[in-house]
């Protein structure tokens, strides 16, 4: 089995992350790291124990991190995810955050990962403050990782949150700055431009949708927020593909669920813009090595579309 920790900010997409990992015999969640994001941390928790509730896995355990970025102010999706993060249809029974795990997020995940050298891979959905965090606390700490998979960035500089920023990045640059800079394991990163080009045909969202199932339920009414923003106009400006359904997280659990996921990539260094009056949070790609780094980012470009829906399937039955 895939051992996998998860690092999100439970919003819409990362709840479907959460359901496409907890569907896959193949994978082991070891634990879930909670950080700020698309909604403050006390509702990411919150929202996580509710997808855990309605997937019957409260056994899964939860971590409280970061509640704000390391220097940037903080910001969120309310706009696209609901003020609560799900779509702003609360649940009266919603698990309490005393099943939260007593230990912080960061230094779970240190330990996690050094009782398993070499096994780990670790998903990450959200800001990457936990991750810069960690880094810093045991600098050893990445090197002991199988695998990094991040839903964040840009790679052809349109942006979802700045004129050339994706929202993960924009949320907390530095912490994408140094998590670029000191995550030498294989890096695999699913970029906003990347998720709007490979995304699915609403057609196939209103089938997978109609499932007669709770977790089918659940998503129904938790998306239908987002869902709406996704079909508006505005958004089909700001998306470069137009009009497709792309659950942005989905895609880097996906890749490292299935490791024939991924049909095109590009390796190139990577690094993020930390000034810019426009561009900071933007993901820099060097393709003439000007920066002189040796690691090597997996940019995502093309995947198998039919493999995705099949995990989507499978997530709601
Ligand atoms: C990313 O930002 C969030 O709104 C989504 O959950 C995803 O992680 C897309 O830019």
């Amino acid at each position: 089995k895939k051992k996998v920790i998860i690092d999100l900010d439970t919003g819409v997409d990362d709840a479907m992350t959460i359901m496409v990992a907890l569907a896959n015999p193949n994978v082991e969640i070891l634990g879930i790291t909670c950080c700020h994001g698309n909604t403050p941390l006390e509702n990411v928790l919150k929202n996580t124990l509710r997808v855990l509730k309605v997937c019957n896995r409260l056994d899964i355990p939860v971590y409280r991190g970061c509640s704000k970025p390391l220097l940037a102010r903080k910001q969120h999706a309310g706009d696209y995810h609901g003020k609560d993060g799900l779509g702003d249809v609360p649940d009266p029974d919603a698990p309490g955050l005393e099943l939260l795990q007593k230990e912080k997020a960061v230094l779970a995940m240190i330990k996690l990962v050094k009782e398993n050298p070499g096994e780990v891979i670790l998903v990450a959905t959200a800001p990457l403050t936990n991750l810069a965090v960690a880094v810093q606390l045991d600098p050893s700490f990445p090197k002991k990782l199988k695998g990094l998979y991040i839903m964040g960035g840009n790679m052809e500089s349109r942006g979802n949150t700045t004129v050339c920023g994706e929202f993960n990045f924009v949320a907390d640059p530095e912490a994408a700055y140094v998590v670029l800079d000191h995550y030498t394991c294989p890096t695999y990163i699913a970029t906003w431009e990347f998720t709007c080009r490979n995304s699915l045909p609403w057609s196939f969202c209103d089938t997978w949708f109609a499932e007669n199932t709770p977790k089918a339920e659940f998503m129904r009414t938790i998306s239908c927020l987002s869902r709406k923003k996704a079909q508006s106009a505005d958004y089909q400006k700001e998306t470069t593909t137009g009009n497709g359904f792309n659950s942005c997280d989905v895609y880097a659990m996906a890749a490292a669920i299935d490791d024939t996921f991924i049909t095109e990539h590009e390796e190139v260094v990577v690094t993020v813009e930390l000034e810019g009056t426009y561009t900071r949070g933007m993901m820099v790609l060097d393709y003439i090595q000007k920066l002189k780094k040796a690691h090597k980012a997996i940019i995502m470009k093309k995947v198998d579309l039919e493999k995705l829906k099949q995990m989507l399937i499978n997530a709601l039955k």
